[in-house]
C-alpha cells in the first residue's frame, strides 16, 4: 500500500480538500449538530493523504495562533476538520495524517502545546491518541463577539507542555 502525504497551504489546497469535507459533514451538518451555527476559522496548513487508487482519503487542517492562557500570551499549534473517507476508515490513515500534524507543530519551536475540539463520539479516538480533555474554560471570537466556545470538548496534546485546567482565548474565530 502506498500513501502520499502532502502537506500544503491552507487556501490553496482548500479546493482539493472542500470535497471530501462536504461529504463527510454534508450530511451531519444536515442534521444541525450543536457546532452548525459556529463561524470557523481557515486552516494555516492542510494535510492531505492520498493513495494512487483513491486519490484523497484523509484530511487534518493545522492552525498555528497566539491565544493567552491564564492572561498569559501562548503561541500553540490546532488540529481540526480531521475526517476519513467514509468507506476506507479504520486503516490507520487518520492517524498517520494527525501524526503528520503534530510532527508539523513540532517543527515550529514556537509552539507549546497543540488543542483541538471534538465532539463525545470522538473523545475515545483522541483519548488513545494521547490527547487530554481540556477541563478548563476557553472563550474565543464569533461574529456576535467574545463568547465561551462550549460547542465541542477541548483536547490538548503535549508539544512540550500542555495545561489541562485554566482559561485558554483564542483571541480569534475556533478550528
Ligand atoms: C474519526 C475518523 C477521522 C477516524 O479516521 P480513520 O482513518 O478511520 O482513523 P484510523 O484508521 O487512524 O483509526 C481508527 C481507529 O480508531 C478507532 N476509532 C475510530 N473512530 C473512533 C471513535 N469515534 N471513537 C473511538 N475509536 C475510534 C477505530 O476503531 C480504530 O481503532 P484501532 O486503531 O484500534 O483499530 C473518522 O472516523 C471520520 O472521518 N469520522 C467522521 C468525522 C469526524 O468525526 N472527525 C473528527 C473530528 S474531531
Amino acid at each position: 500500500m502506498s500513501i502520499e502525504i502532502d502537506i500544503l497551504n491552507g487556501d490553496a489546497a482548500w479546493p482539493m480538500a472542500q470535497p471530501l469535507l462536504s461529504a463527510v459533514w454534508g450530511r451531519d451538518a444536515a442534521q444541525k449538530p450543536s457546532w452548525s451555527h459556529v463561524k470557523w476559522a481557515h486552516a494555516d496548513l492542510r494535510v492531505l493523504l492520498e493513495t494512487p487508487e483513491d486519490g484523497l482519503v484523509c484530511h487534518v487542517g493545522i492552525y498555528f495562533r497566539t491565544v493567552t492562557w491564564n492572561g498569559q500570551k501562548v503561541h500553540i499549534g490546532g488540529i481540526g476538520g480531521v475526517c476519513t473517507r467514509e468507506d476506507r476508515r479504520g486503516r490507520g490513515y487518520a492517524t498517520i495524517a494527525i501524526d503528520a500534524a503534530v510532527h508539523t507543530m513540532r517543527a515550529n519551536e514556537a509552539v507549546r502545546f497543540a488543542l483541538l475540539f471534538c465532539e463525545p463520539h470522538n473523545y475515545a479516538f483522541y483519548a488513545a491518541r494521547s490527547w487530554l480533555p481540556f477541563k478548563g474554560e476557553v472563550y474565543c471570537e464569533q461574529p456576535e463577539g467574545w463568547i465561551r466556545f462550549d460547542a465541542m470538548a477541548p483536547y490538548v496534546f503535549n508539544i512540550v507542555r500542555a495545561p489541562t485546567l485554566g482559561t485558554i482565548d483564542l483571541c480569534g474565530l475556533p478550528w
